[in-house]
C-alpha cells in the first residue's frame, strides 16, 4: 500500500475524471436514476470531479467552486429512497471497474461512498 492519499495512489484527476465519466453514463441509462437527473448531466458531472477530488484527499476543488459541501442539505429537493441508493452505489460500483481502479482502493473508495450514499436517503419507498 502507498501513503499519501487514495487521491494520489490512483493516479490522480485523471482517474477521478474516468471515474466520473463512466458513473454518470451509467446514471443516464438507470430507470431509477433518469426521473431525478437533468437531462444534460454536464455540469452535475463536473461538480462531481471537484468533489470526489477533495473527498479522497486531493485539491479542494469543490469548495473552491461550490463552497462547503452540505451534500446531505443539497440533495434534499431530490426524493432519494433506498432504491435511488442502491442505484447509485451500483452505477459507482461498475464505475470504479471500468476505471480499473486498482484494490485495495477500489473496496476503500467504495465503502466510503456506501457511508455517504446512506446519508443521502431522504425518502421512504
Ligand atoms: C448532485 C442524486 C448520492 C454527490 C446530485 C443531484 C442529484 C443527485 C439528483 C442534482 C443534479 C442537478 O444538479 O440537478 C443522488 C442520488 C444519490 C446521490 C440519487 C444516491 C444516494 C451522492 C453521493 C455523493 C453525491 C454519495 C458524493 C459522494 C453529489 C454532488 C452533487 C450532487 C457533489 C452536486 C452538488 C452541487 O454542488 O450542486 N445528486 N446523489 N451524491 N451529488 Fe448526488
Amino acid at each position: 500500500i502507498k501513503h499519501g492519499t487514495i487521491y494520489e495512489a490512483i493516479g490522480g484527476y485523471e482517474t477521478i475524471d474516468r471515474i466520473v465519466t463512466a458513473f454518470y453514463k451509467r446514471v443516464a441509462k438507470h430507470p431509477d436514476l433518469i426521473p431525478i437527473f437533468p437531462d444534460d448531466l454536464s455540469e452535475v458531472a463536473q461538480k462531481q470531479r471537484w468533489f470526489l477530488t477533495q473527498f479522497f484527499g486531493g485539491p479542494r476543488l469543490y469548495e473552491e467552486n461550490r463552497g462547503h459541501p452540505m451534500l446531505r442539505r443539497r440533495h434534499l429537493p431530490f426524493p432519494i429512497t433506498p432504491t435511488r441508493r442502491d442505484a447509485w452505489l451500483s452505477c459507482m460500483k461498475e464505475a470504479l471497474e471500468e476505471a480499473q481502479v486498482e484494490e485495495p482502493y477500489r473496496t476503500v473508495i467504495f465503502e466510503k461512498l456506501t457511508l455517504t450514499a446512506n446519508h443521502m436517503m431522504n425518502t421512504p419507498e
